[in-house]
């Protein structure tokens, strides 16, 4: 839920790479941002470098030797949150078996981090305004203000915090206390000139961590990935770094080999769900439910690939009933072609650990989204995948 650096430990400099335009600039708003103490937002596409972007806004800062404390306000009910931040007292509601401080005591002097930010209940909204504005610090289970911190606060969304005021989701005032200096992190397809040091940089890496040779690719397949949107950006490239280290090549790594959602950006024949698996007469109805929900599976599937969890990505969205039950249906069918027909193998692709299986499957079951796996374990046969090359990704990687 949170990560601390303790103000003791010496910490090396979050790694910005690049050096396309978009970068040098960001460089340089980070460096006037960290000269003053004033709050800042941090706007950008999921995985383009938000946290990167605070945490080296807070290195630089005179705020440094203190500490830099990350929340991440999505996935936690409001009650924690609220709790998490200012602490609470013992015996002030069930499960506070002690005295806790807090986060943003724990921040004091230093930096507060809430990433995020688009998903904070109203609530919590009024309570993250009031601290902005007053600076006080009010513990759960005592009354009024127990304390005055004095944190920088620098809070990230990739959510479009005006299309939220305007559909009454995000208060106005907040938006207004909290975007002091606002920087705006770009995505990773608009600064397509950084996409092979970032790669090549991110292969060393893994490679080094796996003890694995660095493979290393052609130019057509360098040319594919410049020219894939990268929807999970940088999160999304690094996942893509590792997942070839670990298929060790004793050649280099051309187009064909890389995974379907990259290559397909530049194929001309459709890769959407329903296009390539051919139904039963049973699964008829279900597939008319798959292409009604395809667009916004599309868009679900490109974050889970790149790294981020279905909890969040789909199950809250869900339950704030942002998507609908065809939309899940239309993924879940993606996943499944994917996996050829392995619920398992499903959880791995969406980030989520095997204990998780029982509740995912019982979310699914509850939505009549369990789709059966027939279909797709005799999609062997009938899945009709253009030029799939042998060496192409297996199912769960
Ligand atoms: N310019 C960069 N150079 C090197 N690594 C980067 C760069 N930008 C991002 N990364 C890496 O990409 C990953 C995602 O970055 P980060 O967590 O900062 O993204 P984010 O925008 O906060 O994502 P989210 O919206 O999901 O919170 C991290 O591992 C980070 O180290
Ligand atoms: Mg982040």
């Amino acid at each position: 839920m949170s990560t601390l650096s303790s103000p003791r430990t010496p910490r090396s400099l979050p790694l910005l790479l690049g050096e396309s335009p978009a970068i040098l600039s960001l460089r340089r708003e980070i460096e006037a941002a960290a000269r003053t103490d004033a709050k800042v937002l941090v706007l950008g596409e999921t995985g383009s470098g938000k946290e990167v972007v605070a945490r080296l806004i807070h290195e630089y800062s005179s705020r440094a030797s203190r500490a830099f404390v990350a929340v991440n306000c999505s996935g936690i009910p409001e009650t924690l949150l609220e709790s998490e931040l200012f602490g609470h007292t013992r015996g002030s509601f069930t499960g506070a078996y002690r005295d806790k401080p807090g986060l943003v005591r724990q921040a004091d002097r230093g930096t507060l981090f809430l990433d995020e930010l688009g998903e904070m209940s109203l609530r919590m909204q009024a309570v993250l305004l009031r601290f902005a504005e007053t600076g006080e610090i009010q513990t759960i289970g005592v009354d009024g203000v127990t304390g005055r911190s004095d944190v920088r606060l620098i809070t990230a969304t990739n959510r479009n915090l005006r299309e939220r005021i305007d559909a009454g989701v995000f208060r106005e005032d907040l938006y207004f206390r909290l975007n002091i200096i606002q920087i705006h992190v770009p995505a990773l397809r608009e600064r397509a000139e950084d996409v092979m040091l970032l790669l090549r940089h991110y292969l060393h890496k893994a490679s080094e961590t796996h003890r694995l040779h660095c493979p290393e690719l052609t130019s057509d397949a360098e040319q594919v990935l410049v020219a894939y949107a990268w929807p999970g950006n940088v999160r999304e490239l690094k996942n893509l770094a590792e997942r070839l280290v670990v298929r060790e090549w004793d050649r280099p790594i051309s187009s064909n080999d890389l995974p379907t959602e990259i290559r397909g950006s530049r194929e001309t024949v459709s890769s959407t769900p329903s296009s390539n698996v051919v139904f039963t007469q049973e699964s008829v109805p279900t597939a008319r439910r798959l292409e009604r929900g395809s667009g916004a599976a599309d868009r679900l599937w490109d974050r889970l690939i790149a790294g981020e969890n279905f909890w969040t990505v789909v199950h809250q969205p869900f339950k704030a009933h942002e998507l609908t039950r065809d939309d899940l249906a239309a993924l879940i069918h993606r996943g499944l072609e994917h996996t050829r027909g392995s619920y398992r193998a499903l959880l791995g692709v969406f980030g989520l650990p095997p204990t998780d299986y029982k509740r995912f499957h019982a979310f699914l079951y509850q939505q009549n989204c369990n789709l059966p796996v027939g279909p797709y374990r005799t999609a062997r046969a009938t899945v009709r995948r253009q030029d799939r090359p042998a060496s192409a990704y297996p199912p769960a990687c």
